[in-house]
């Protein structure tokens, strides 16, 4: 090559590809520790900190997040990131990359618990009997962050983000109303992350297979014959009857369940009377079951229903059983495709090192992310957010709960590292048949 020729073609690159040089472009393995100091940046982190914090000062309901999905929807205008809305009443769902498959989604919940904020500081809840006490807000927090990472970098993207903000996880089953609108069309996998304040930031844990229980809800109207307190003998008590129905459904988790098989019954609910001298003409009681598998979960369903119908007219009272009292819905296990641990791991790890990635045991607790899990494979993880100044820590669902910002960066940077990664190179390995057995 003659020297002018190559001095014109420096002149050329130099001039025409730019970004090249003004970007290092980054190797795969590199993503998630850039994307985690992009994500630390003072403009980038105080950015999200505030998100949190106005979101925090103003918790909504399930299907009442109309503020908080108002304020995705310009902090995705901002961005200029194009998004659909609404989906399940408050829902938005927003798309970066080509535009073209391959579609990857990762989601955050928006709604607060009817709870009252006890923690006296400078962002506390201004709605009264309202509280972000799950974390919610931080979780639009981080898929804002991870969106402004991948806008910045959609250079990296062979395929399209889809940014999943849904509404009512607190027992409202948002993920499902999100898939019956559409939210999940032509998406092939996704992933969630629910904060924890038991693992400080820098550290994340999770595990493959079962992660969270299924869970279901019942209510019982347990009826006799009101009367004197005195003269039992002309009344049909559905105290004693409730009472009886409550011990004997302890019987179906410590009798009858595979001890291997984890399940829990709890009676939550018990209200009848309102006199020490009075038997009341009913009693109803509620509450709810977990198991790790639909099988063991619907064989509960049943059995409480015959149990509970026995046993009241073992006392001469009738009984009426239902499991969608107060619009509750069941929730499916949520389970973690294997596929998609693996790939979390590498990221992770790349990111936080080894030690930072801890395994967990699997949890009781249930979340509605397990709607999205049965239609494609999903990932759900928990991110460190832990308050280290607390002796001990808060608990989810505490009116003292809090959490340490700290840990919105590393969120927010796996989020979009994971589906880089996914798009990259992930998406060949995944099994993409769904778990049907446990
Ligand atoms: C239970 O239901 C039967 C049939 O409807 C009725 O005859 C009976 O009086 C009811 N018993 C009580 C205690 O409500």
């Amino acid at each position: 090559m003659s020297c002018s020729k190559l001095l014109f073609l420096i002149f050329i690159h130099l001039f025409l590809c730019k970004p090249i040089f003004a970007e290092k472009i980054l190797s795969l393995s590199e993503v998630p520790k850039s994307f985690l100091s992009f994500a630390k940046k003072d403009e980038v982190f105080d950015w999200m900190v505030g998100i949190r914090r106005k979101i925090h000062e103003n918790p909504e309901l399930g299907y009442e997040e109309f503020e908080t999905s108002k304020l995705v929807r310009q902090e995705l205008d901002k961005m200029g990131i194009p998004y659909k809305y609404p989906f399940a009443i408050t829902g938005v769902v927003g798309y970066i990359g080509t535009g073209e498959p391959p579609f990857v989604a990762i989601r955050a919940d928006m709604d607060a618990l009817p709870l009252q904020e006890m923690v006296e500081w400078d962002h506390k809840s201004k709605n009264h009997g309202k509280m972000h006490a799950c974390g919610h807000d931080a979780h639009v927090a981080m898929l804002l962050g991870a969106a402004k990472i991948l806008q910045q970098h959609s250079h990296l993207l062979k395929g399209t983000v889809v940014l999943v903000f849904q509404p009512a996880e607190e027992g409202g089953g948002g993920a499902k109303k999100m898939i019956e609108d559409g939210a999940l069309e032509n998406v092939e996998a996704i992933f969630g992350i629910h904060s924890s304040t038991f693992l400080p930031p820098g550290e994340v844990s999770t595990r493959s297979g079962p992660l969270l229980a299924g869970s279901g809800f019942f209510e019982a109207v347990i009826s006799g014959r009101g009367g004197h307190a005195a003269i039992p003998q002309h009344s049909i008590d559905p105290i004693l009857a409730a009472s009886n129905v409550i011990v004997s459904l302890q019987h179906l988790v410590s009798r009858e369940a595979d001890p291997l098989d984890s399940q829990v019954l709890t009676v939550g609910k018990f209200q009848g009377g309102d006199a020490f001298n009075v038997i009341p003409d009913f009693v109803t009681i509620g509450g709810t079951f977990r198991a790790f598998s639909s099988e063991s979960l619907l064989h509960l369903k049943q059995r409480i229903k015959q149990v509970i119908l026995g046993q009241a007219a073992v006392l001469r009272c009738n009984a009426t059983v239902n499991f969608e009292a107060e619009n509750k819905i069941f929730f499916p296990p949520t389970v973690n495709n294997n596929d998609l641990h693996k790939l979390f791991k590498t990221v992770a790890g790349e990111m936080l090192g080894a030690a930072g990635v801890k395994e967990m045991q699997p949890l009781m607790g249930s979340e509605d992310f397990s709607f999205y899990q049965e239609i494609i494979p999903g990932y759900f993880f928990f991110v460190g957010m832990k308050d280290e100044t607390l002796e001990q820590p808060t608990f989810h669902h505490s009116p003292h709960f809090t959490i340490n910002e700290g840990g919105l960066a590393v969120g927010a940077a796996l989020h979009a590292s994971l589906v880089v990664r996914y798009i990259s190179d992930g998406r060949t390995v995944i099994d993409h048949r769904l778990h049907d057995e446990l």
